[in-house]
């Protein structure tokens, strides 16, 4: 009779994360990932959104609406993280980079941040530009250090220690969530005691899910920090270096409800020609774009944000949800993965007192 298991669904950034702290939370646990796709899957699908990330960081103030709130507590607890694994951990692909913003219709509450505030950690050299250094059209700048992460290498990385620290791996694809407790019988894991629901948006079951595509270029050319330009048309322009000389993604789109998986010629076009109107210190002319590749993304978008619930479909059936986590999945990782593993935690206890 095989011991019972925790089954985490998805292996994307939040499944992952998840996985990796609650194998420290329960170190006597069996934990078994069982995903359609993997970070050693050759050619990901669009949908497998954390194969496609840039991935920067990019702080989220909190002085806005109660889900943003939230989202920066998320986003600051996984920045404390990130740090100390870009120390500690540099081939796991994530490394401090200098960050730069410019803005041409500032919001507010950016307006009143001042020289020396927090913004995207305590002690981030968090900056105001003075006018004479903003480009021409922007209106509002600031300079900070942050972290940018080679998604590849880090989704690979987070799946080697959860393999090394005793964990399985199942490539599958399932229909439900709920499918997955079946799956286990038949496999012989055990009867799980949660299946933890962390599959992007990719179950389609949830009426909140919409996808926001994202297309973007990966060039040869290595930039020495990443920069966020939003124009005036509400039109967003980055560039972010991939740690370990992996090249600069060049960005990018933001396309809600848009299904097309190809990338689009003039999309690339478009992406480059502003980059270069945009950043002249990076790539002077189109032409000299070395291009590597071109991305295109589905950002699992949720309206309201994640879901973290517990729901029980059955008397032997329990699901922890942990998905939805749109343009920010990386960013706000280890804050969702606490969160989850909260829940997991809250399950296991009331089945321990049965
Ligand atoms: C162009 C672009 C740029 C981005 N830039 C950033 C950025 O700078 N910073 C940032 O933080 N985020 C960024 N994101 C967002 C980020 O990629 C996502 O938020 C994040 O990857 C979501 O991770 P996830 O693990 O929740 O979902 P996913 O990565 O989509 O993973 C879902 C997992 O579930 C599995 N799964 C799904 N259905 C099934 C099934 N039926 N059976 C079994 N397994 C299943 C999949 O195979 C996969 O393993 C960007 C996204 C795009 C597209
Ligand atoms: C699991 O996650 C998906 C998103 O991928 C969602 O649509 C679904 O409602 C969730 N729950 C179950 C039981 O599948
Ligand atoms: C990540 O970095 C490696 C170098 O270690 C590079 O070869 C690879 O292309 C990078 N991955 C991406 C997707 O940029």
């Amino acid at each position: 009779m095989p011991s019972s298991t925790i089954i985490v669904i998805g292996a994307g950034v939040t499944g992952l994360t998840t996985a990796v702290l609650l194998q420290q939370h329960h170190p006597t646990h069996p934990i078994t990932i069982i995903a359609a796709e993997t970070p050693s899957t050759p050619s990901p699908t669009a949908d497998y959104a954390s194969q496609w990330a840039g991935a920067h960081y990019r702080p989220i103030h909190p002085l806005t609406t109660p889900q943003l709130r939230f989202e920066h507590e998320l986003t600051m607890h996984t920045a404390s993280t990130m740090r100390r694994i870009a120390r500690e951990n540099p081939e796991a692909g994530v490394a401090e980079t200098p960050a730069l913003e410019y803005f041409a219709n500032t919001p507010k509450e950016i307006l009143e941040l001042k020289t020396g505030d927090v913004y995207a950690w305590p002690g981030d050299g968090f900056r105001v530009l003075g006018k004479t250094e903003l480009p021409a059209e922007a209106e509002w700048g600031c300079e900070y250090q942050a972290y940018c992460v080679n998604v590849s290498v880090y989704t690979r990385w987070l799946m080697d220690r959860f393999i090394a620290n005793g964990g399985k791996f199942i490539q599958h694809r399932l229909s439900s969530a709920s499918d997955a407790f079946e799956f286990a019988r038949q496999n012989n894991l055990g009867r799980p005691h949660v299946v933890v629901n962390c599959s992007g948006r990719n179950f389609d079951a949830d009426p909140k899910t919409k996808i926001i595509r994202g297309q973007t270029v990966l060039v040869k050319q290595q930039y020495h920090r990443t920069i966020t330009w939003q124009h005036a048309d509400g039109t967003w322009a980055f560039l972010i270096p991939r740690p370990l000389n992996g090249g600069t993604i060049v960005g990018g789109t933001k396309e809600i409800d848009d299904w097309e998986a190809s990338p689009r010629a003039e999309t690339r076009e478009k992406l480059l020609k502003r980059s270069v109107e945009s950043f002249p210190d990076f790539v002077a002319k189109v032409e000299d774009f070395v291009v590597l590749k071109d991305n295109v993304g589905r950002r699992p978008w949720r309206e309201g944000g994640y879901r973290f619930g517990i729901e029980r479909l059955g008397s032997e059936k329990t699901v922890v949800h942990g998905y939805g986590a749109g343009g920010r999945g990386y960013e706000c990782s280890w804050g969702a993965a606490r969160e989850i593993a909260g829940l997991v935690k809250q399950v296991l206890g009331t089945q321990a007192k049965l």
